[in-house]
C-alpha cells in the first residue's frame, strides 16, 4: 500500500483493459487519478470501481488525437488536482489482422493518430504541466511487443509501436538535459486478455497459436500490465529513464 501515494496521476484509455487495470492499481496505491477515455461511461465506471473502494478519483472524455482537448485536460488537473506526477500514456487501437496491400492511408493514419500521435501530445503537455511543479514525475507509454517485432498483418501497428519505443527515449533524453526529474519510459505488453484482443483470441487457432508462442504457458491479464506502470510510475524506479520494460510471458525471448 502507498507506493505512490501523494502522487497525482492522468490515465488515458481507463475505460477498458490495461488502463482500467492501472488506474485502479494506481489508485489502490495512494495515487488521485484522473481516467480519461472516448468513452466517458466506461471512463466512470473505472471510476465507480476505485472510488466504491475508497480511492480517488474522477473522470473525463478525451480523444487523445486532438490537441485542444490535452489542453483542457491538462487546464482541469492543474485547478482542480494542482498539478501532475504520472501519466500514462495507454490509449491506442489496433488495426486489426490487415496485410500491408491491404493496409488503406485512412488505416495507416487510424492507428498512427491514436499510437503515435496521441502519446507525442500526451508527452509534450505531461512534460509541461509536471515542470510547474518542479518535483518531477514519470511518463509511461504503452508501445508492444509489436514495437519491437514485426508481424504479418500489423505494418500499421508495427509502425506505430515502433514509434512510440523511439519517441520515448528521446523524450527521455530532452528532460534528463533538462534535469527536471521527469523519466519517460515504455512498456511492451504480449498477448493480453483484453477488450482490444477479446474478439481474436475468442478464435480457437488464434489462441492457440498466441499460447504456443507465449513461453509460460498462459495469456496475460491486465493486471500483469498494471503491475508494471506501478513500478514506473512509483519512486523505486527513479533510475530508469528511456527503458523498455517488456512484459510478455517470454514471446520475445524465443
Ligand atoms: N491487449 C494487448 O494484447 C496489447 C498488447 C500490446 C499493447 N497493447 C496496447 O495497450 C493499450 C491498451 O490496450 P487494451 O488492450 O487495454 O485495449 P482496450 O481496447 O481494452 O482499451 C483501449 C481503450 O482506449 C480507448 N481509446 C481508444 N482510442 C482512444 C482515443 N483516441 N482517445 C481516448 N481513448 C481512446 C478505448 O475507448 C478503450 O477504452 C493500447 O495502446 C494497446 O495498443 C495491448
Amino acid at each position: 500500500m502507498g507506493r505512490v501515494s501523494n502522487k497525482i496521476a492522468l490515465v488515458t484509455g481507463g475505460g477498458s483493459g490495461i488502463g482500467r487495470a492501472s488506474a485502479i492499481i494506481l489508485a489502490r496505491e495512494g495515487a488521485v487519478v484522473l481516467v480519461t477515455d472516448l468513452n466517458l461511461d466506461t471512463a466512470s465506471e473505472t471510476v465507480e470501481l476505485i472510488n466504491a473502494s475508497g480511492g480517488n478519483s474522477r473522470a473525463m472524455q478525451q480523444d487523445t488525437t486532438v490537441e485542444n482537448q490535452w489542453q483542457e485536460v491538462m487546464g482541469s488537473l492543474r485547478r482542480q488536482e494542482g498539478g501532475l506526477h504520472i501519466l500514462l500514456n495507454n490509449a491506442g487501437v489496433s488495426n486489426g489482422s490487415r496485410l500491408l496491400k491491404d493496409t488503406t492511408l485512412n488505416d495507416w493514419r487510424r492507428v498512427n493518430a491514436a499510437n503515435v500521435e496521441g502519446v507525442y501530445l500526451g508527452t509534450k503537455y505531461g512534460i509541461e504541466l509536471m515542470e510547474e511543479d518542479g518535483s518531477g514525475g514519470s511518463i509511461i507509454n504503452i508501445s508492444s511487443i509489436y514495437g519491437k517485432v514485426g508481424a504479418v498483418g500489423s505494418v500499421a501497428y508495427n509502425a506505430s509501436k515502433g514509434a512510440v519505443c523511439v519517441f520515448s527515449k528521446g523524450a527521455a533524453l530532452e528532460c534528463g538535459k533538462a534535469k527536471n526529474n521527469i523519466r519517460v519510459n515504455t512498456i511492451h505488453p504480449g498477448f493480453i486478455e483484453t477488450g482490444m484482443t477479446r474478439e481474436r483470441l475468442a478464435d480457437e487457432a488464434t489462441r492457440k497459436w498466441s499460447l504456443s508462442r507465449t513461453p509460460i504457458g498462459r495469456l496475460g491479464q491486465p493486471e500483469d500490465i498494471a503491475n508494471g506502470v506501478l513500478y514506473l510510475a512509483s519512486d523505486e524506479s527513479s533510475f530508469v529513464t528511456g527503458a523498455e520494460l517488456v512484459i510478455d510471458g517470454g514471446f520475445t525471448a524465443i
